[in-house]
């Protein structure tokens, strides 16, 4: 368990890194579109497939079914990209809806357009996973 803190600040360290060096490059560059899950169907079998089947394709249809599909607290982990350029922002039209391929490789408009596969984070670390699933869950009930 501490082998396991002391790589996860490691890992936090390194981020913190690769974070402020991609600030850096950011000034002259422009950041990758969202272009949905549509979009990435050149791998459409198996990982497009069994993305599909999965709960994270269908994260939307909860809130729906909640009926709070317009409720912005909840728009961070049920959609893809919220506040970072993707579901919600003017001007975006790919379906971005639930929790979809860009949620956690990044935005792939850069890497469709140019077929670069350095130009897509291809092996997300646990940290992406762990900005939506807390230690304990934010629906838990007393
Ligand atoms: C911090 C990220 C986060 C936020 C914010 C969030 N969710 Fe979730 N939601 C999750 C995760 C992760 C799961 C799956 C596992 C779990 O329950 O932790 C989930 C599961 C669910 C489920 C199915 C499981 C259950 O407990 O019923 C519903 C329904 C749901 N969320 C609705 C909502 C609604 C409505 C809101 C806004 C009021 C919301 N969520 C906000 C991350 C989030
Ligand atoms: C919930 C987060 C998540 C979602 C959603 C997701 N991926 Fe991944 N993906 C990962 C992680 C983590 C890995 C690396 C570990 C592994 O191979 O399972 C990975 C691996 C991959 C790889 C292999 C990369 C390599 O070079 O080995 C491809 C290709 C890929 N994903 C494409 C997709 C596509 C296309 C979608 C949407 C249809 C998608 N992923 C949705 C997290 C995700
Ligand atoms: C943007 C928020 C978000 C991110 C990032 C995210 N998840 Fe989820 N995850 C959810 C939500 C919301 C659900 C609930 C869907 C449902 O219950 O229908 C869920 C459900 C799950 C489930 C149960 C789904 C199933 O198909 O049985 C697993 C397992 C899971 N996530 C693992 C991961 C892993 C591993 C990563 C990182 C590679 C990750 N998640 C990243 C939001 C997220």
């Amino acid at each position: 368990m501490r082998a396991f803190g002391r790589s996860l600040f490691l890992l936090i360290v390194a981020g913190a890194f690769a974070g402020s060096f991609m600030v850096v490059g950011a000034q002259d560059e422009k950041k990758a579109e969202y272009v949905g899950a549509e979009g990435c169907l050149c791998h459409a079998d198996p990982v497009h497939k069994s993305w599909q089947l999965s709960k994270h394709a269908r994260a939307f249809e909860l809130l729906k079914l909640a009926g709070q599909e317009k409720n912005e607290k909840c728009l961070a982990c049920h959609t893809t990209g919220y506040g970072q350029g993707g579901y919600g922002t003017a001007g975006v039209e790919a379906n971005l809806e639930g929790v979809q391929c860009e949620e956690c490789h990044g935005p792939a408009g850069d890497h469709v357009e140019k077929m670069d596969k350095d130009l897509i984070t291809r092996t997300p670390s646990a940290m992406v996973c762990a900005r939506c699933h807390m230690e304990k869950s934010i629906h838990a009930r007393p």
